[in-house]
């Protein structure tokens, strides 16, 4: 049996590098003062046709439950937060800043960089209409990622704004109804050949370019980048008004965050979305928002593309899976006295692994050192004394059973787990 296209399996490696990449995620979002949260992976169906757009109902996963409910896989985020937002804004200060680590499934077309579940970091904000909002959340995006260790050389975040192309729609008396239709278009259009966006864009399709190849102008823009100017975070931003992003529910700022070579899918991507809790609502609340998701997958790759973005993960990978101490049991006799001595060790919350059966005390070092043990405690002949080996410089000493607890204590620092 084989799981299915586009779901992985996570062996411990997998999980160990999962588990990096939340542990850094959590930090930097909680340095922005912002609080974690999390909604079901199941909701109503029309949640995500009325509210993400059509690229995203075409993935979605979903079925009719056995309460004849449409339901779907959670496929984003966003939808949620303004569902919850909405039925809970009172209970909370604004502006609310929260951040969420879960599992998001898409039926797409598979491909580098996309699978069919992945996981992302969502951070928003709601209930602040002030530009501060804008560049405190893009300066969080930068944060994140630099706290893997890459720089301004490796990725780029493009900013834009939805107004700008909204305001060129309005220009060109476009009725609103075939704007989504457009505005998707344009975010496909890096995608797909020039010949296909003209084809759907029809007599749009000049000025369209013309704005691609000059570059379009936004004083709103221009203030963006000031502002994270100002936090030395110029260099990882770049204003590229053909980030259209792909989802319905955006109106101002929309930003996408790619590697600098330029051959991934985007790392990241999001904007405001001013009107969304007001619609969820049907009127009853209406606030502000915005927020951003970074993908596991592509920034995975970044990670394990780059050496010392790659040793850092890798250094953490084995600090995850270490074992402390390493109990060699050399007189099957011994076995009670040195499992009472393990239930110690272990209550003191030092890591601790021994063999479950009989083994040769040569095989029972070696499994020592595999597990990256720092010690190997040695019950045998010896008893009541228990001789303590340092894996690192080969010492041995002979320590009396009862104060056992004490001398292991030397060899781990103070901030160690214990
Ligand atoms: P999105 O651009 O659809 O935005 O997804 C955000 C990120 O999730 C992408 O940049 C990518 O890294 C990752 N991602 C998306 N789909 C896949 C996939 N099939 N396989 C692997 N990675 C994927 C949103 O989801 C918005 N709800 C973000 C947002 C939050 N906007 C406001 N707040």
């Amino acid at each position: 049996m084989q799981p299915l296209p586009g779901f992985r399996d996570f062996l411990p490696e997998d999980c160990a590098a999962r588990n990096y990449i939340f542990a850094r995620w959590r930090d930097v979002a909680r340095r922005y003062g912002f609080v974690e949260w999390d909604g079901p992976v199941l909701e109503p169906t029309d949640l995500y046709r009325k509210k993400s757009g059509a690229e995203i109902v075409d993935q979605l996963f979903n079925f009719i439950d056995k309460g004849e409910r449409e339901v779907s896989m959670r496929p984003e985020l966003t939808p949620t937060l303004a569902r919850v937002v909405a039925a809970h804004e009172r209970a909370f200060k604004k502006p609310l800043k929260w951040f969420s680590i879960g599992q998001f499934f898409r039926y797409e077309k598979q491909q580098r960089g996309r699978l069919r579940e992945h996981y992302q970091l969502n951070c928003d904000i709601i209930g602040e209409s002030d530009f501060a909002a804008d560049i405190e959340l893009i300066a969080l995006c930068i944060d994140i990622l630099r706290g893997f260790g890459l720089t301004e050389k490796d990725f780029v975040v493009r900013i834009s704004d939805r107004e700008f192309w909204t305001d060129f729609l309005q220009q060109q008396k476009l009725p609103t109804e075939r704007w989504e239709e457009v505005l998707q278009t344009l975010d496909k259009s890096g995608r797909e050949p020039r010949e296909k966006t003209e084809q759907k864009l029809g007599k749009l399709a000049g000025p369209v370019f013309s704005i691609f190849d000059k570059g379009g102008r936004s004083g709103k823009l221009d203030r963006l980048v000031d502002g994270l100017g100002a936090r030395g975070l110029a260099g990882f931003v770049d204003v590229d008004v053909r980030i259209v992003r792909g989802l319905a529910y955006y109106t101002g700022t929309v930003f996408e965050v790619f590697d600098r070579v330029g051959k991934l899918r985007a790392i990241a991507g999001g904007g405001r979305y001013d009107n969304l809790i007001g619609q969820l609502s049907d009127g009853a609340v209406s606030m502000p928002a915005l927020g951003f998701a970074v993908g596991d997958v592509v920034l995975g790759e970044l990670i394990r593309e780059r050496a010392s973005t790659r040793e850092q993960m890798e250094l953490s990978l084995k600090e995850q899976n270490r074992i402390d101490i390493y109990v060699v049991i050399a007189k099957e006799q011994r076995r009670a006295d040195a499992l009472e001595q393990i239930q110690d060790l272990r209550d003191r919350g030092y890591r601790v692994d021994y063999p479950l059966t009989a083994e040769k005390v040569a095989k029972q070092f070696q499994n020592a050192e595999n597990t990256g043990a720092r010690i190997a405690l040695l019950y045998g002949d010896e008893w009541p004394q228990v001789k303590v080996k340092n894996l690192a410089t080969r010492e041995e000493s002979l320590v009396p059973s009862e104060a056992l607890l004490d001398s292991v204590a030397k060899f781990f620092r103070v901030s160690d787990p214990v």
